[in-house]
């Protein structure tokens, strides 16, 4: 059964129709890639997905259960959509890390909050969890430092340590590495790829074609809110069917 079940999820903001019938679904512990060009609608539907968006139609569904349908405003409440975001774990493109804390207290930060209301975990066992995570993230000698004192590329690596530790079902990167200068962006990508090699399931929007073809075990290529062609990494980005796949990847191979 697949961990996620996108069905015909549309997106207006206006007059624009920024997606149009979005349909795709993605197995347990397999990486999905998004690539497109700027503009064609990769992360309003990351932003669908993690509730930060309303879709006006369509059904999301995790594990079986339908977690949003536009038709039915019971899928809706907003007393149940913060539990529903914990599904998913969200890694922005800067960082946005909280600059007046650590980068453990990053980490623990919303586990904290929960232990609050629920008093299943205590203090110390959540920070034992978050220093298992910057050490898995390399960090490990960070742990005490502020976002301004850490490098792009390791403040992205607290970001997705912070992801983690809500263990979500599906952890989704919205161009992780398009804010570092190149030689950061190999530390981020190689954590990335360590956690598809443990079977995370992720969605990867990313610009990174050769990331892409290489960690990803499915590919979406979307242009101007649709999906344009999809299918195994290697056969989209070395073989591309559509005229509309080649003119964008050409950009890519050239130069
Ligand atoms: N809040 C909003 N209000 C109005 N229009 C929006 C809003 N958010 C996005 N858009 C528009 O929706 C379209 C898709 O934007 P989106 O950010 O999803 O693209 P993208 O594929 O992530 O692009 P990029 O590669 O540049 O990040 C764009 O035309 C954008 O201008
Ligand atoms: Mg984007």
């Amino acid at each position: 059964m697949a961990i996620l079940e996108v069905k015909h999820i549309e997106k207006h903001f206006g007059a624009t129709q920024v997606l149009k019938d979005i349909s795709f679904s993605l197995e347990k512990g397999q990486a999905l890639s998004i690539i497109g060009s700027s503009g064609s609608g990769k992360t309003t539907l990351l932003r669908c997905l993690n509730f930060l968006e309303k879709p006006d139609h369509g059904i999301i569904s995790v594990n079986g259960n339908v977690i949003f349908d536009a038709q039915d405003s019971s899928t809706q409440l907003e007393k149940e959509i913060r539990k529903k975001r914990l599904h998913f774990g969200l890694v922005f493109q800067n960082f946005n890390l909280f600059p007046q804390y650590t980068a453990l207290q990053n980490v623990t930060l919303a586990r904290e909050l929960m232990a609050k209301e629920h008093g299943n975990e205590t203090k110390a066992e959540i920070e034992a969890a978050g220093m298992a995570l910057l050490e898995q993230m390399g960090l490990a000698d960070r742990a005490g430092h502020y976002p301004h004192q850490l490098s792009g590329g390791q403040q992205q690596r607290v970001a997705i340590a912070r992801a983690l530790a809500l263990h979500p079902d599906i952890l989704c990167f919205d161009e992780p590495t398009s804010a570092l200068d190149p030689e950061l962006t190999g530390e981020v990508l190689r954590v990335i790829r360590e956690l598809a090699e443990k079977d995370t399931t992720m969605i990867i929007v990313t610009h990174e074609m050769a990331f892409a073809r290489d960690v990803a075990d499915h590919v979406i290529f979307m242009d101007e809110g649709v999906i344009v062609e999809q299918g195994d990494p290697k056969e989209v980005i070395n073989n591309p069917k559509e005229e509309r796949t080649r003119h964008f990847l050409a950009r890519y191979t050239e130069g």
